[in-house]
């Protein structure tokens, strides 16, 4: 299995160009997960937390994962793979009333099955909005990544629909709540202004070159 790491020196998030997207497939079924070599890393947290929204301004694309201002729109696992280096992996949210039962089980087997055991796994983006205390599936979703021994990056997202001062307060209040290991990796995003985009890149090219 070959898990090349992404063009661009580690820690210099700034310096990654993505110069190609290639979308692998949309996944349902968590029995049958694409093999594509390349070492993944998962975009997880509640429907509507902005993750589709992320991945695009991490690839600088519009439109590269569908989003949506309604909750529920990424409904499947889907792959996409980036400068022929890594894949970043665009999961459905947790914690979403407004589906059948059958499919947020179909979404639990899916998520617990990938996180649980997906070899090409290197790092698990888990995304928080920064105006709300973390819910009862956030911090279990927190404590279950933990467990499974999983490399995490906590992203606050919409950071700009806070104002500059209130950020850092925001945030020192929901560490608390979900008590993370020190050297947990904490970063402020926006999508709308770009703001942590090139702290996320770092975190992540780091993660991979120390797999
Ligand atoms: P599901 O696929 O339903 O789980 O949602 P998701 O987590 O992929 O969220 P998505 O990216 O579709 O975004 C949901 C809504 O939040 C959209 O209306 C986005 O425009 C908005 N949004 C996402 N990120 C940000 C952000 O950083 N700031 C602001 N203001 N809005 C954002
Ligand atoms: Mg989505």
């Amino acid at each position: 299995m070959s898990c090349a790491p992404l063009r661009g020196p580690a820690g210099q998030g700034d310096r990654v160009r993505v110069e190609t997207v290639a979308y692998v497939g949309s996944f349902a079924d968590p029995g049958a997960l694409p093999r594509t070599g390349w070492a993944e890393i998962a975009f997880v947290g509640r429907s509507n937390v902005g993750k589709s929204s992320l991945i695009n301004t991490l690839l600088g694309r519009r439109g590269v994962a569908r989003t949506s201002n309604k909750p529920g729109k990424t409904r499947t696992a889907n792959f996409f793979v980036v400068n022929d280096s890594l894949c970043f992996v665009d999961m459905p949210g947790y914690g979403y009333a407004h589906v059948s039962k059958e499919e947020r089980s179909t979404w639990r087997r899916l998520l617990e099955r990938y996180l649980g055991g997906r070899e090409t796994l290197r790092g698990v983006v888990h995304l928080l909005d920064v105006r709300h205390a973390p819910a009862r599936s956030d911090v279990d979703f927190f404590r279950a990544l933990a467990e499974a021994g999983r490399p995490c990056c906590l992203v606050f997202n919409k950071v700009d629909k806070l104002s500059r001062g209130s950020v850092r307060g925001a945030i020192a209040g929901h560490l608390r709540v979900l008590g993370p290991d020190p050297g947990t990796a904490v970063i402020a995003f926006s999508s709308e202004t770009g703001e942590g985009r090139k702290e996320l890149w770092s975190w992540i090219t780091n993660n991979l070159e120390m797999a």
